[in-house]
């Protein structure tokens, strides 16, 4: 009898997305007549900029003759978009980071999970709370976590960094030592964001301990407050003891086109390994890259052209995350972040439990929203919005919001 990898079995119920996309596929049954608005998982709504579309034409066409098709690429991905992110999004701001430390792949969400292959199972792992899902589930599924204790919504083995109001939602450093340390700014489902001095504590507490940070930086270009760091790697230190994830998706529209890139430093090593060479190792064996129109598509991204039409979609989804935060606060409710970021963390009205008031806004408002319970035990009492919508139809869903309440 084959056994299979029993931690799968301790995983509680679905993925929070997966749980959400069932109870809304249930109600539309029930009413088909509803028209729903989806501010719940952060998709995008915007087209891809012409830039990338331009690209990825000529791509296709470069595929239709012998001189320009592409069979296996690099799985590291190809020079051109390497290169062009070194350039663009670490050099260009003082950032020395080399192209040969960049590995382009399919999604930060794959690589955040993946990276867990690197690390030994025996290390402590610390993760905000509330936290993007993805942390918490992957290292679960590699035997890291523990058991779920279902009372108190926790893995038995985890750091929980708790990120409440009272800390303006910027965790505080554990005092046990945490071996992997999981930081996500902006962040993911708050909306906060944090210093130069914050980030430059967990880098040195990190350095001091032999941590490495797995800083998730897929919402950076939603940052607008001057000063705010774009990268764990403008933080000196960091390039001995982090790692970090990007995305194209929510920057140019690549959640159904795919394509991100994770930077690991040749100077980090642990244990007498480097870590480049480890997921380098990984990769190769288990992943064979992002395929070349896709690529091209994302290099484009770079272009005075791409820039700008990036820019413009950036600036429509800050728009609708500002109409969230000002409706709600005009209605009463408590509501942080969606300045540096498309997400708005919002308390749910006098304490109702984050579930039931989903529940209240997806039948009495038709509105999806994301129950910050689902984000772990400190999401509890609040709910996230996306300002990925469309314009008018966010309008509308801040207007029904503002009458179910
Ligand atoms: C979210 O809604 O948190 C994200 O869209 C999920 C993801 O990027 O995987």
């Amino acid at each position: 009898m084959t056994a299979i990898n029993e931690n799968f079995q301790k995983l509680p119920g679905s993925y929070l997305f997966s749980e959400i996309a069932r109870r809304v596929a249930a109600y539309e049954q029930e009413h088909p007549d509803k028209k729903l608005i989806r501010l719940g998982i952060g998709d995008v709504t915007r087209p891809l900029p012409e830039a990338v579309t331009a690209a990825m034409h000529r791509a296709v066409d470069d595929m239709a003759t012998a001189g320009g098709f592409h069979g296996y690429g690099p799985e590291q991905g190809y020079d051109f978009l390497r290169e062009a992110i070194a350039r663009c999004d670490y050099q260009a701001r003082n950032v020395d980071i080399q192209p040969g430390e960049i590995f382009v792949s399919d999604g930060a969400k794959s690589d955040c999970g993946n990276i867990v292959d690197l690390f030994a199972r025996e290390n402590r792992v610390a993760v905000c709370d509330p936290v993007y899902p993805v942390y918490v589930d992957t290292n679960a599924m590699a035997g890291r976590a523990g058991d779920y204790d279902e009372a108190a919504g926790r893995w038995t083995n985890l750091i929980y960094m708790p990120c409440i109001a009272e800390n303006g939602f910027i965790p505080a450093i554990p005092e046990g030592k945490a071996d992997m340390i999981y930081l996500c700014f902006p962040n993911n489902p708050t909306g906060a964001v944090a210093t130069r001095a914050q980030l430059q504590a967990w880098v040195n507490y990190a350095n001091a301990n032999g941590s490495v940070i797995l800083f998730d930086a897929a919402y950076e270009a939603f940052i607008t407050t001057p000063g705010i760091p774009h990268s764990i790697f403008e933080i000196p230190g960091a390039e001995t003891c982090a790692i970090e994830f990007r995305s194209f998706s929510k920057t140019a529209g690549f959640t159904g086109t795919r394509c991100a890139y994770t930077v690991v430093p040749k100077a980090l090593e642990r244990g007498g390994a480097s870590l480049n060479s480890l997921w380098n190792r990984r990769q190769c064996t288990k992943f064979n890259g992002v395929p070349y129109v896709v690529q091209r598509g994302a290099e484009a991204v770079y272009s005075d052209e791409g820039r700008a039409q990036v820019r413009e979609t950036l600036d429509y989804y800050l728009n609708n995350a500002r109409v969230i935060r000002e409706g709600l606060t005009a209605a009463g409710l408590t509501v942080s972040g969606g300045v540096d970021s498309p997400y708005v963390w919002a308390r749910t009205p006098a304490g109702m439990p984050s579930w039931d008031f989903f529940d209240r806004l997806l039948r009495r408002a038709n509105v999806v929203t994301t129950p910050g319970a689902g984000f772990g035990p400190s999401g509890e009492g609040y709910i996230r919005l996306t300002g990925f919508g469309e314009a008018t139809a966010t309008q509308e869903a801040v207007r029904r919001i503002k009458s179910a309440l």
